[in-house]
């Protein structure tokens, strides 16, 4: 029997200002006083959000993410935002290897180590994010591809240390495109990715761990995806930015 946990957790990414954020939160966190959910629920906002987000939620009901933090412990890196800075907050997760800061802020698998060995060191949860790009998949690499991120950045850690991660498979192509991985598409992914678990860490620790779906999920395709014995939940961007949109999605379990 296995302990994992459903989680939906939201990617605000660079959307809202420090009032829209605070409204927001504020709302949703209202919306699920009201309900008893079957799944955690974690929002991911920008850096700035961080402190006043977890001011105002129930920490009983939404747990508090950064999309992203420094690859060093402190000092001299102008612009940045360390580990240590996010946990102050009263943020519990961290968003890291989004597809997003890969492609476009190039992060490196060896750049998100660090990253990963710092947020655990500050009693950060990593989110975890790995999936294939369009060509990988129609080429047939997707399997190779994303067992080779979790590989590169993830599968030096002691099974302990990993056991603390949540793993959120998001394929590149339906991030924002309104294309959603079919559900037997996301299922076939997620059962691969706990298969190279077991193989790495044994059945305990894979069965243990939580594996996000991403890109496209909403309040129409929770359910099925949500609905396969290998999804744990979702890690939900444009859905999430208002209570609308994102209260069905955690009500899908
Ligand atoms: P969308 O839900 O907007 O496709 O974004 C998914 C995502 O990237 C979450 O991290």
């Amino acid at each position: 029997m296995s302990m994992r946990k459903n989680i939906v957790a939201g990617n605000w990414k660079m959307n809202k200002n420090l009032q829209e954020g605070i409204a927001l939160a504020k709302e949703l966190n209202e919306a699920l006083k009201e309900k008893s959910v079957h799944c955690d629920v974690i929002i991911g906002t920008p850096f700035i959000h961080l402190a006043s987000v977890v001011d105002v939620v129930d920490s009983n009901h939404i747990g508090v993410a950064a999309q992203n933090c420094a690859d060093k412990a402190a000092g001299a890196y102008t612009g940045e935002v360390s580990a240590a800075m996010v946990a102050s907050t009263g943020a519990k997760y961290v968003i890291l290897g989004h597809s997003e800061r890969r492609a476009y802020y190039h992060e490196t698998p060896e750049i998100l180590k660090e990253k990963v060995l710092l947020a655990l060191a500050n009693g950060l949860t990593p989110i975890f994010c790995i999936g294939e790009v369009l060509e990988e998949r129609v080429s047939g690499k997707h399997f190779e591809v994303v067992k080779s991120q979790m590989e590169a950045s993830l599968f030096d850690l002691p099974a302990n240390d990993f056991g603390k991660i949540i793993l959120a498979y998001e394929p590149v192509w339906a991030i924002g495109t309104g294309k959603t991985a079919t559900a037997a598409q996301a299922q076939e992914m997620h059962a691969f990715i706990r298969e190279a678990l077991t193989g790495k860490y044994g059945a305990a620790v894979a069965g243990n761990a939580s594996i996000l779906y991403g890109g496209s999920c909403n309040a129409a395709n929770a359910k099925e995806l949500f609905s396969n014995p290998d999804v744990d939940g979702g890690l939900i961007g444009g859905a999430s930015l208002s209570v609308d949109k994102f209260m069905p999605i955690i009500e899908a379990f």
